[in-house]
């Protein structure tokens, strides 16, 4: 018996903190594949490692409270552009963001979702790639804003642009960055709360009826 229930309407959106104290992530640890351990011993720095061993757990403990098994039975299969999908008869999705300590999971039944948070830096060359990647339109709206907002602006429609490419599975590097979530009607993206000084998205397949979004903290 799973305990968790996730109705076809409503999407649950999850946040979790990585930076856990030595007890919680070696609980979590013993939850991971060979692969995933292999993958976390590649990290150069520490912290790095920490935070995908916690990240990982994380999503292995609630697809697991959804599917009703253990987080270590919970296997994973990985689309072309390498999105994780669960390998079960249940027709759950989901889709994981993280920046720095911060990570934001989404699930929902039968339809795709992706997400995505950022911290807001103002050192990312942001008006390189707003320059490069974004359409005139979401130059235009950028352009709206009062200079001293703009760099959380930009973060904001850059989580929608992530988000959306995430649902569809595309990724950064496959995904149609001159697309504007907007205008797609099969997606439904919306910003999210998130912690202060990130910016976050969420896209949905968007087959009615609108899905409910439920928040919850790890
Ligand atoms: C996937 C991608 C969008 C991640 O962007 P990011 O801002 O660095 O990271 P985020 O924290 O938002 O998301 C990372 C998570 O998204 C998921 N993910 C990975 N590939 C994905 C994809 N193609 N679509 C949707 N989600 C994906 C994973 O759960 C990943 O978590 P993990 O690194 O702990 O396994 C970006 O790396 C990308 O576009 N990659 C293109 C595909 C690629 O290069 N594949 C290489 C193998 S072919």
């Amino acid at each position: 018996m799973s305990a968790l229930a996730l109705p076809l309407n409503e999407v649950h959106v999850w946040k979790a903190r990585l930076d856990l104290d030595p007890e919680e992530l070696s609980r979590l640890a013993q939850t991971l594949s060979t692969d995933e351990q292999a993958r976390a011993a590649r990290y150069r720095f520490e912290v790095h490692r920490r935070r995908f061993i916690a990240a990982r757990g994380c999503l292995r403990r609630l697809l697991a409270q959804y599917l009703g098994c253990q987080a270590a039975a919970v296997r994973f299969r990985y689309g072309p552009s390498g999105k994780p999908a669960v390998v079960s008869e249940a027709d759950l999705r989901f889709n994981v963001s993280h920046s720095d300590d911060v990570a934001l999971y989404a699930f929902a039944q039968g339809r795709e979702v992706g997400i995505d948070v950022e911290r807001i830096r103002e050192t990312t060359g942001w008006e390189r790639i707003a320059g490069r990647y974004f359409t005139p339109g979401e130059r235009a709206l950028l352009e709206a804003v009062p200079p001293t907002l703009r760099v959380a602006a930009f973060f904001q429609l850059w989580t929608r642009k992530e988000a959306y490419l995430k649902a569809r599975g595309e990724g950064l590097r496959f995904g149609r960055l001159e697309a504007e979530p907007d205008n797609d009607p099969g997606w439904w993206v919306v910003a999210l709360e998130a912690p202060l000084g990130y910016a976050a998205a969420l896209a949905v397949e968007a087959t009615p009826p609108v899905p409910m979004l439920r928040r919850m903290s790890t």
